[in-house]
């Protein structure tokens, strides 16, 4: 079974669904640890409800990126983990990091890419009055949001809605969208080591 570590910086609803469907059979993988880069964030809370040993690191308790990098590395070997899944870590991936999971660190992002990278997503789309938005997964690279793109989903935006109603919306294709996307990508490379 594959081994998947998840990286989360706040709330943790794709966390959530990811740990659900790794529950219920649906993803046929072991989420074998939480990286969380805020002390207080409720993902923390949530791996704790579901079993799952969470690594909680401030940056600025590290001299420098690397570093702070480099910790979550051993942790990573200690875990034994195969793929990093991003789900709202708010932080650019380094060197570090890349070297060593290049090729199996994926994300999601709630939007259109590369439409609306960066911070607020949903907001910058809902503001730009655009018709269309939704959500990618990408492999990660140096960029903000760059890298190959796996899977999107679309969305209409409606003339009346209201930003809180889109944002719902948004999260309720992320919740779908990212475990089924890596339950498919882990069956494409099974035997594959
Ligand atoms: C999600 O919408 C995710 O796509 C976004 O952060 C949110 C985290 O929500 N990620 C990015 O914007 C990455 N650039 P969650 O903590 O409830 O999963």
């Amino acid at each position: 079974m594959r081994k998947l570590a998840i990286f989360a910086s706040g709330n943790g609803s794709n966390f959530q669904a990811l740990a659900d469907s790794v529950q219920k059979g649906t993803l046929d993988a072991e989420i074998v640890l939480l990286v969380c880069d805020k002390k207080d964030a409720f993902v923390i809370q949530r791996a704790k409800e579901a079993g799952i040993p969470a690594f909680s690191c401030s940056p600025k308790e590290y001299e420098n990126k690397a570093a702070y990098e480099q910790a979550i590395l051993d942790q990573l070997h200690i875990a034994d983990a195969e793929m990093i899944i991003l789900a709202g870590y708010m932080r650019l991936i380094g060197p570090t990091l890349l070297s060593a999971y290049r090729g199996r660190i994926i994300n999601i992002h709630p939007s259109l890419l590369p439409a609306f990278p960066g911070l607020n997503a949903i907001e910058q789309a809902y503001e730009k009055g655009v018709k269309v938005t939704g959500v990618t997964i990408h492999y990660v690279d140096e960029g903000v949001d760059t890298g190959p793109i796996i899977a999107q989903e679309a969305l209409q935006i409606e003339g009346s809605e209201a930003i809180e109603t889109l944002t719902a919306r948004v999260h309720r294709v992320e919740h779908a969208l990212y475990p089924k996307t890596i339950a498919a990508l882990l069956k494409k490379s099974e035997g594959v080591t």
